[in-house]
């Protein structure tokens, strides 16, 4: 059994969809949930799956406690789904190759700190791009910069707003990072 962490500061969307798609299989599991905020949705959506669920702050990030809860868990890999605060060094080198996260851009373009949700579209929108995407890369100690492991486009038309943008980068996360997470523990030991 693989036992997957996600950590998520948000609405938590995806999260959620990560633990319904790996609910009936046998060998991957959703075993926790970490938020570093106790009002983020993501813990209402997932409390209706009796997954334990954790909250901790940056503190507890960086000095250990977080990292002592996932070797107690026996966590194999670590998702991150919207999750706002940086991985500490300590985590990445526990974890190596085992963290990874999704953007809502087709990074090199649109990543780094203060990137994210609408601030990615906006920009998207600013510099007249005619496709954007999504990008599932591993994690590094910096913002949204480890190896790309995946990334799916879609073609922007004209006049687009903003929350059409989002929905459409939104219909690609749900679609496809369940499926990438299954691929990568598939094929590792
Ligand atoms: C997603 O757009 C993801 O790409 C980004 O944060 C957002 C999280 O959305 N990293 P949600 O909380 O899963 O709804």
């Amino acid at each position: 059994m693989k036992k997957i962490a996600i950590f998520a500061s948000g609405s938590g969307s995806n999260a959620e969809n990560i633990v319904k798609y790996f609910q009936q299989n046998d060998k991957i599991k959703v075993h926790l949930v970490g938020s570093n905020n106790s009002e983020a949705k993501v813990l209402d959506r997932v409390s209706r799956y009796s997954i334990p669920t954790t909250i901790f702050n940056k503190e507890n990030l960086m000095n250990g406690d977080v990292l002592a809860i996932l070797e107690q868990k026996q966590i194999d890999f670590i998702v991150l789904a919207g999750f706002l605060l940086k991985i500490p060094k300590m985590i990445i080198n526990k974890y190596l190759n085992k963290i990874i996260n999704i953007h809502p851009s087709l990074l090199p373009l649109y990543g780094g700190k203060g990137m994210y949700g609408n601030y990615v579209h906006q920009k998207v929108l600013e510099e007249g791009d005619n496709e954007t995407g999504i990008t599932i890369h591993f994690v590094n100690e910096k913002y949204d910069d480890g190896a790309i492991i995946f990334q799916a486009k879609c073609p922007l038309e004209d006049n687009l707003t903003i929350k059409k943008i989002a929905k459409k980068v939104h219909d690609l996360e749900m679609k496809f990072y369940p499926k990438i997470i299954e691929n990568i523990l598939n094929e590792s030991n």
